[in-house]
């Protein structure tokens, strides 16, 4: 079975995608941290981000065994691969490595923005988990302050103001709900409130597919 998790920055999506992988016992993949991990090669070699050829020199390069998530998951590397993100070239290789996750006899669980839309379409489960962008700015401070990072509240909202309008309207595999994709806000919802949703959603999803 595949499950395919969508939803704008902090919304949840990662934590869900976590535990619904956990629940079902298939392997999950955070695709954020394919863009993620292009950007931070890119940065580490001092290219510029929107240079499309050394983009996908970077994607191609990218392993999935490889990944340091300790520095790849900071403020600045969010707003890093959304910028690379918007290269439709740059899409193109790692749809292919995308797919070959999903391809897994067991399935997969994989989240991201254009899972349910574009990677795979046919998931019998799709969720785009979303919420309040101020929820998420407050999710988002108390996370990197956790892991850190000295942020302040307006700064964080407002980056996660700048990456949804850019990762929504970009012209390759925009930030949208596939019109199949069960709606889960968790703006009012805890983390365990917003597991049990989602695991409700896709044992429905499940049993109705079978
Ligand atoms: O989910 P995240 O915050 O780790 O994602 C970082 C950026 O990567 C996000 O702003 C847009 C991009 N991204 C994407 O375009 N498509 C995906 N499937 C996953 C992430």
């Amino acid at each position: 079975m595949i499950i395919a998790i969508d939803g704008p920055a902090a919304s949840g999506k990662g934590t869900i995608a976590r535990r619904l992988a956990r629940h079902f016992q298939l392997p999950h993949l955070d695709t954020g941290l394919l863009y993620r991990a292009t950007a931070r090669v890119m940065l580490d070699h001092g290219q510029r981000l929107e240079d499309a050829d050394r983009a996908v020199a970077a994607a191609r390069g990218l392993a999935l065994t490889d990944f340091d998530e300790e520095r790849l998951r900071g403020a600045q590397m969010g707003e890093a691969a959304s910028i690379v993100a918007a290269i439709p070239q740059v899409r193109a290789v790692l749809l292919d490595l995308q797919r070959r996750f999903a391809s897994r006899p067991e399935g997969a669980v994989l989240d991201g923005r254009d899972i349910g839309t574009v990677i795979c379409p046919d998931a019998p489960v799709k969720l785009f988990v979303t919420a309040s962008p101020e929820t998420r700015a407050q999710r988002r401070a108390l996370e990197l302050r956790s892991r850190g990072e000295d942020v302040d509240y307006a700064d964080v909202l407002s980056d996660i103001r700048r990456r949804d309008e850019r990762d929504s309207a970009r012209s390759s595999a925009p930030l949208v709900a596939a019109p199949d994709a069960v709606l889960l806000d968790t703006s009012e919802l805890d983390i365990e409130g917003a597991v049990r949703a989602a695991v409700a959603i896709a044992e429905r999803a499940k049993a109705t597919s079978a």
